[in-house]
């Protein structure tokens, strides 16, 4: 798998070794740490390279069957502020993976697409159907690698499956650049006593989902016989306002007193997102295996035992 040593791939990487499969990871370790993968155990073969690098990327696909493809500068406000290094880790990337695995027999691709993809669509729920509306860079180039994968398996019959994950969240996501998730950097910031700051009025709405739900829904899509070629929402379905959101974590972190500080709304970040999941309940047969507040409840958990709250950390 490609972004093994980041967030949501690290907990693919798990479900996989639990499910007893060999996993190889290939990650630059851009934003993405090591102790990721130390966290999970087990044996994998990690690569430490760049897509960008032929050699590395003809390393990480000798013998394999699968592609998690993970790897990505996944941040909107990131894209706005450096766009072309977005277009090289998204789309170059994307499509120098899809062709090296078409040349190396590999059975299926399954890429991590982006709920960006439908930007301010005013209909909600967000459908498959839907025309995309990227509003940032990064919508763009997460958008580009779901036509290549789409064209790959139409053209060369390689295998893909786009799953356009909404807003994830959970341990391990990394709360410490302002470029991160809105849950860790709420959960840092009212555990560490500090103000959680809000871009906009905070009642823009958010599909917030539980990466466990997002790991199982990879692992279905590399056994399912539906889909193939296809883009499909991974979601719980849900809507939550950022003030809303903020709310039960005040509960659930004991910071009642918590006010949020309320600052102008970011460039490229759209108003509200919520999946119609249909289409990954019946072809990935997705489930919420945890819901948001337990889901949150583990993450705080998690983070309060983690370097992220060691003083220096
Ligand atoms: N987290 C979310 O809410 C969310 C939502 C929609 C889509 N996604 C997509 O899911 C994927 C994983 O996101 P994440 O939140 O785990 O981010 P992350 O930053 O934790 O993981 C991305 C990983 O890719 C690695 N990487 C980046 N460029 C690379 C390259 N050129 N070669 C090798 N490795 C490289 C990074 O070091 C990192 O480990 C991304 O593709 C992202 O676009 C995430």
């Amino acid at each position: 798998m490609t972004g093994g040593a980041g967030f949501v791939g690290s907990h693919i990487a798990a479900a996989l070794l639990e499910s007893g499969a060999r996993v190889r990871v290939i990650d630059d370790l851009s934003t993405g740490h090591r102790e990721n993968l130390d966290e999970i155990g087990g044996s994998i073969d990690f690569i430490e390279g760049s897509l960008a690098d032929e050699g590395a990327l003809r390393r990480a696909l000798e013998d394999v069957e699968l592609v998690f493809h993970e790897a990505a500068i996944p941040s909107v406000p990131r894209s706005v502020a450096d766009p072309r290094a977005t277009h090289v880790a998204c789309v170059d990337a994307t499509f120098e993976l899809l062709l090296a695995a078409k040349e190396r027999g590999v059975r299926r691709v399954i890429y991590a697409a982006s709920s960006s993809a439908y930007g301010d669509q005013p209909v909600l729920p967000k459908v498959e159907e839907m025309r995309p509306d990227p509003l940032s860079p990064y919508a763009v180039a997460k958008l580009v690698g779901e036509y290549y994968c789409r064209v790959f398996t139409r053209v060369y019959g390689l295998e893909t499956l786009a799953l356009r994950y909404f807003n994830v969240f959970g341990p391990r996501q990394d709360p410490t650049s302002q470029y991160s998730g809105v849950i860790s950097r709420f959960i840092a910031a009212l555990l560490m006593g500090e103000t959680p700051v809000i871009f906009g009025d905070g009642e823009q709405s958010r599909d917030f989902t539980y990466v466990a739900n997002v790991a199982r829904a990879n692992l279905n899509a590399a056994e399912t016989t539906q889909g193939i070629g296809q883009v499909i929402n991974v979601a719980n379905g849900e809507r939550t306002t950022l003030n809303e959101l903020l709310e039960i974590l005040k509960r659930l972190t004991g910071r009642a007193d918590a006010q949020a500080d309320y600052r102008e709304p970011r460039a490229g970040d759209v108003r509200d997102s919520q999946a119609d999941n249909r289409l990954a309940k019946e072809a990935l047969n997705y489930q919420t295996l945890v819901g948001l507040e337990e889901g949150l409840q583990r993450t705080i958990d998690w983070w309060k035992q983690s370097r992220y709250a060691q003083p220096n950390a």
